[in-house]
């Protein structure tokens, strides 16, 4: 836990540098330029360069991007969403986690479906505990984004994390109460909701990784590396500002 904790330092940090740089006129490739010195600046490996092939440092997902897009000469403009996807291997051990980064004044409804996101993370942290079941928690995230007139994704999960960037288990953002893996104190976990505007398909560009809405429909996504203790979890890639429910 303390190892994955300080690889989440470096990604917490990446967050915070980009948040400052994330602006009007920058390039994605700027940001994913940035990302990469300072990870290897603190001595880590970034986790997704050459993971099956990525050749990315960060995914940065921009608007009807829902995750895995790739950075490059695309400029940020203002009312942009941006998706900012990081992970860092350090010591042996990975962390991973994600957060969507607001370029300028958002439409309210854009604006509104970056703070569900969030309250949606927030709340899976709050449920997070052992002897709880996924389910539980993976019901009350699609609820809470059903509720506020949005959508989970369907075909993307969470997942275990740890000497490997992707273990056992599969966490859905939906399901039902009662059913699915049960957590346990000691495991290590990466919860991450993605929700979108319109409809939960979802298409992959021709290179291969850029995961799109098939409506064309905004998305937004967030994530944390999490800890399960004796009565709760711990945070591990830094806490964030959650305006909250
Ligand atoms: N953060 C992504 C995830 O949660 C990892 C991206 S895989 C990569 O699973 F290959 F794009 F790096
Ligand atoms: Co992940």
């Amino acid at each position: 836990m303390e190892k994955i904790a300080r690889a989440g330092d470096i990604v917490s940090e990446v967050f915070q540098v980009l948040a400052r740089q994330a602006r009007p006129g920058i390039r994605t490739a700027q940001l994913d330029k940035l990302a990469e010195e300072l990870i290897i600046k603190r001595g880590a490996i970034p986790s997704f360069k050459g993971y099956r092939g990525y050749p990315y440092t960060t995914c940065l997902s921009v608007n009807e991007q829902v995750v895995h897009g790739f950075p490059g000469e695309r400029q940020l403009l203002p009312g942009d969403i941006v998706g900012v996807d990081v992970g860092a291997f350090l010591n042996g051990y990975h962390a991973d986690a994600a957060t969507t980064i607001a370029i300028g004044p958002l439409d309210q409804g854009v604006s509104k479906l970056v703070q569900t996101t969030r309250d949606c993370l927030a709340l899976a942290v709050s449920m997070v505990r052992p002897g709880i079941y996924w389910g539980d928690v993976a019901e009350a995230i699609e609820q809470k984004a059903v509720q506020n007139g949005f959508e989970v994704i369907h075909d993307l999960f969470g997942h275990g994390i740890g000497q490997k960037l992707h273990e056992d288990p599969l966490l859905p953002n939906f399901g039902k109460k009662g059913t699915g893996p049960r957590l346990k104190e000691g495991m290590i976990i990466a919860v991450e909701p993605m929700l979108v505007m319109g409809d939960y398909e979802i298409e992959i560009l021709a290179d291969g990784w850029t995961i799109v809405t098939k409506d064309g429909k905004w998305s937004a996504h967030e994530e944390h590396t999490l800890a399960i203790t004796r009565d709760g979890c711990r945070i591990l890639t830094g806490q964030r500002n959650y305006g909250e429910q």
